[in-house]
């Protein structure tokens, strides 16, 4: 079959359903750049911050608010901590410009019930209830589904069965069959492998998801960060060049594990950080030696951290505290990429600071900087990167991406970055 069939074939799959509910979608099927994904997460508890007019609306398709958490009672879902006050304001905003308006369910901190609200018939049927109601009261057209994870244990006080992953598959199934949840655009935030079957391991067939959803947004990101035994990449892009004992995970093997699962690559959107993790590292260890014993300057690849030591990352990093479990939490050591700027790593034009050295990996196609007075190094995301990762998106046929977060860009300078390799319009050029 030649690949534009294969194009044609794969979005008439689709075509139903998303001419349905996406206005820049229907257009032109058959041409695949209007039918993607250019989205974003909007973090609700960041809205004092980053706020609904900080957000360039013209450059999403879609945008996410973020979350609403699971309950103990499966006919409540709840926004508490994430400004539910702004929710109604954020879709008229988002519907307004042409950008579809979901929420997003779970998350890190919000997956505690998933389990139990999908764990029996009874509350697969309540929790279709829950989820529908909670779209029309929000005037909603879509809702992203974020278990972090079935039947596996995320923040550390997850109820979670062996049946999870085929329980949440039903719930959807389920929801597919009601009125309201019929016309909701459904998507869900996936690890990079697929979710676990009742034996613990990923499950060999995502078809059914497929079917349910509209597309996934795989969470290539934090797969490397303070729990990890060298500085790595927090999303690399390729990991079979790195060493064996560095190979984490990248958007390469995930969109091969998916893809392999039965996941279609225009049902995948690549989940994209605007920010980094950052890590402590000595002098001694942060820059690579050569023969001679010099450092020339250069950056060592995964060189050991202090775990001792995590950095403080910006002004929005969590501080240590308690999580929602009730177990201590050090502080995060997030930088987002406007917080790689305030702290004097990039300039405010995203590029490199005085004083600061930089490596671009080659195998994940990320950069690292460091502060050798602080001792600080953060592995992030710059606009050479997106633009990897824009490149990759088209070369595999992927539906688009979807960036956590959107208020952790710094003018533009990565999701202009990311939409332009992608193929997307340039939306400045809009005007011309
Ligand atoms: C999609 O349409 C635009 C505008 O008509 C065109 O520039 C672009 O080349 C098309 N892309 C594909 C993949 O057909
Ligand atoms: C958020 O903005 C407020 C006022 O605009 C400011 O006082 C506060 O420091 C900011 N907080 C963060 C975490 O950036
Ligand atoms: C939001 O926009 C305001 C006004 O332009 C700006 O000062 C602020 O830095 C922006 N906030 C973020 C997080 O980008
Ligand atoms: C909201 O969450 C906070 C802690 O994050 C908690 O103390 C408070 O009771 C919650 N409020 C409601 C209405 O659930
Ligand atoms: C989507 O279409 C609407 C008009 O229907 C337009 O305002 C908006 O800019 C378009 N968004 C994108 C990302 O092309
Ligand atoms: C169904 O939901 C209730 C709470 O609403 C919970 O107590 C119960 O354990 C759930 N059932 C299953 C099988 O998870
Ligand atoms: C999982 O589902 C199977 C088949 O429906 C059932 O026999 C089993 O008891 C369930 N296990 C759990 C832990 O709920
Ligand atoms: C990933 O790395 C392998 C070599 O290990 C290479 O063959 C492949 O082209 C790379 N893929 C991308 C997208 O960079
Ligand atoms: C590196 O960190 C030190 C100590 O925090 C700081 O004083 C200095 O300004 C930083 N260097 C650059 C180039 O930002
Ligand atoms: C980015 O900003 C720096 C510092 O202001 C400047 O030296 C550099 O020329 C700028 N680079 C580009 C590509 O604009």
């Amino acid at each position: 079959m030649s690949l534009v069939s294969f194009t044609l074939l794969a979005l008439s799959l689709v075509g139903a359903r998303a001419a349905s509910v996406s206005a820049n979608a229907s257009a032109d099927v058959g041409n695949s750049t209007v039918d993607m994904v250019s989205a974003a997460w909007y973090a609700g508890w960041h809205s004092t911050n980053f706020t609904l007019s900080n957000v360039t609306w013209d450059k999403y398709t879609h945008m996410t608010y973020s979350f609403a958490v699971t309950t103990p009672d499966v006919t409540q879902i709840s926004l508490n901590g994430s400004d539910p006050e702004l929710l109604p304001q954020f879709v008229q905003t988002a519907q307004k410009n042409g950008v579809k308006a979901l929420v997003s369910v779970g998350g890190w901190t919000g997956s505690l019930y998933y389990s139990t609200n999908v764990g029996s018939a009874d509350n697969r049927t309540a929790f279709v209830k829950t989820v529908t109601d909670f779209a029309t009261k929000y005037n909603l057209d879509g809702i992203d589904f974020d278990w972090e994870y079935p039947n596996n244990q995320g923040i550390g006080c997850n109820a979670i069965s062996a049946n999870d992953t085929s329980n949440f598959l039903s719930f959807l199934q389920e929801l597919r069959q009601d009125p309201v949840g019929s016309k909701l655009f459904l998507t869900a935030a996936t690890p990079i492998t697929p979710w676990n079957g009742p034996d613990g391991t990923s499950i060999s067939d995502v078809s059914g998801f497929a079917n349910a959803l509209d597309y996934i947004a795989i969470m290539n990101y934090d797969i490397n960060g303070a729990w990890s035994t060298a500085v790595a990449a927090n999303a690399p892009l390729n990991d079979t060049c790195a060493p064996t004992a560095n190979q984490a995970g990248s958007a390469v093997s995930a969109i091969a594990a998916w893809e392999a699962a039965g996941m279609p690559s225009h049902q995948i959107v690549l989940g994209v950080p605007s920010y980094g993790h950052s890590f402590h590292v000595q002098v001694e260890d942060a820059f690579y030696c050569d023969d001679n014993g010099d450092d020339n300057g250069v950056l060592a690849s995964f060189p050991p951290f202090d775990k001792t030591q995590q950095p403080l990352g910006d002004a929005w990093d969590d501080t240590a505290g308690v999580d929602v479990c009730g177990n201590p939490a050090p502080q995060g050591g997030n930088f987002d990429f406007w917080g790689l700027i305030d702290g004097g790593f990039l300039n405010a034009n995203g590029t490199v600071a005085d004083g600061i050295f930089y490596r671009y990996d080659e195998c994940s196609q990320t950069p690292y900087v460091y502060n050798e007075t602080s001792e600080v190094m953060i592995a992030f995301d710059d606009a050479t990167s997106f633009a990897a990762k824009g490149d990759f998106i088209k070369t595999s046929n992927l539906r688009g991406f979807a960036m956590w977060e959107a208020g952790g860009d710094s003018n533009d300078i990565l999701l202009d970055s990311i939409r332009k390799a992608a193929g997307f319009e340039d939306a400045d050029d809009d005007d011309c």
